[in-house]
């Protein structure tokens, strides 16, 4: 027997304003044709004035309690993932906890950017196995407008912002790849890499800065890392891409998505995809894909299920589950 952080609920919450790509022909040297064909992106949606990431947090986190069927008050640990916290400190979570109503437990902040959800899930699946806690709400939510350059083509078309929410409990399991919840976890990271995909700013560097991306380096490395990190978590519990039933993956590029699911031998109509209407939600990208994908019928009981990223840093990673 052993203890398995199981997926209880979920949820995600998205800012009402749609943008689709005609409007940047506007404003930049740029098509929809170009945006749709070198990254598969149609729309985004982008916060509204005011609207900040633990406001999406929290109705995303709001959703997945409705979904569990349980309260705040029910919750033990709150992580949030995000590179775009309201403030400085205090963290996120802590905001997210309060907006909650919750009166107990712990919260606090992952910053692994596009992959913070994959090592949140990681964070969130060892309090629960240590026994730390019994029901951890894991989020991620962004709000890459705030940090773009919308007079670079290059990045500005690429983003948008949301948040999704997943609550883990602990249950008991054979110790099998056969149990429900969370079954394995590959992490990396290399800090070399700093100066392909950064924030040219920060607090002690005073200021905000904006998001700066060598975007054929990153490409280059997602594809040779992600399907390399996806097949080496399925390795450790003796599963292959055949065992696959959904890739939920990071939702960047649909060319490095497909090219992950090739490398991994797992059919596109086994990926949950979304890319078109969200951009690039950096952490919030995965729970939004996990929340759609169920809400689509797509996820259902007892699929498999790989999620990969990578992101600034570069760190990268991926979660194997039974939902
Ligand atoms: O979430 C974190 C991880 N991030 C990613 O995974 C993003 C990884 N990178 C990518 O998704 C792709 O590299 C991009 C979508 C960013 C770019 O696609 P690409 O096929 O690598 O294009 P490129 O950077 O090689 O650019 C090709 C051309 C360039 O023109 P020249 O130098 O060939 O004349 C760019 O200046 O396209 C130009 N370009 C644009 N043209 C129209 C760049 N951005 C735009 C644009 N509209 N928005």
């Amino acid at each position: 027997m052993s203890v398995r952080a199981v997926v209880k609920g979920v949820g995600h919450y998205l800012p009402e304003r749609i943008v689709e790509n005609s409007e940047f022909e506007e404003s930049l040297e740029t098509s929809d044709e170009w945006i749709r064909s070198r990254s598969g992106i149609e729309r985004r949606h982008l916060a509204a004035d005011g609207e900040t990431t633990s406001q999406m947090a929290t109705a995303a986190a709001t959703a997945a309690l409705k979904d569990a069927g349980l309260t705040a008050g029910d919750i033990d640990a709150i992580i949030v993932a995000t590179s775009t916290a309201d403030l400085t400190f205090p963290s996120a979570a802590t905001m997210v906890q309060h907006a909650l109503g919750m009166t107990k437990g712990y919260a606090f902040d992952v910053q692994a950017v596009c992959a913070g959800f994959v090592f949140a899930l990681s964070n969130a699946n060892a309090l629960i196995v240590s026994g730390q806690a019994k029901r951890v709400l894991v989020i991620g939510a962004e709000t890459f407008s705030r940090i773009m350059d919308w007079t670079d083509r290059g990045t500005c078309v690429l983003f948008g912002d949301g948040a999704g929410a997943l609550i883990l409990e602990a249950a008991e399991g054979e110790g099998t790849p056969s149990d429900r919840g969370i079954l394995s976890v590959d992490l990396n990271s290399d800090g070399s890499q700093r100066d392909i995909l950064y924030v040219d700013g920060g607090v002690s560097t005073q200021s905000t800065g904006h998001l700066r991306m060598q975007g054929k380096e990153v490409f280059r490395h997602a594809v040779e890392k992600l399907a390399r990190t996806a097949d080496t978590a399925l390795e450790k519990i003796g599963l292959t891409g055949d065992d696959v039933d959904w890739i939920v993956p990071h939702q960047a590029n649909l060319r490095i998505i497909t090219k992950t699911a090739q490398k991994m031998g797992v059919p596109m109509d086994r990926v949950v995809v979304t890319v078109q209407d969200h951009g690039n939600t950096s952490a919030a990208s995965i729970p939004l894909a996990l929340s759609v994908g169920k809400a689509r019928g797509q996820i259902k009981q007892g699929d498999l299920v790989v999620t990969e990223a990578i992101g600034g840093g570069l760190a990268w990673g991926a979660v194997v589950l039974r939902w």
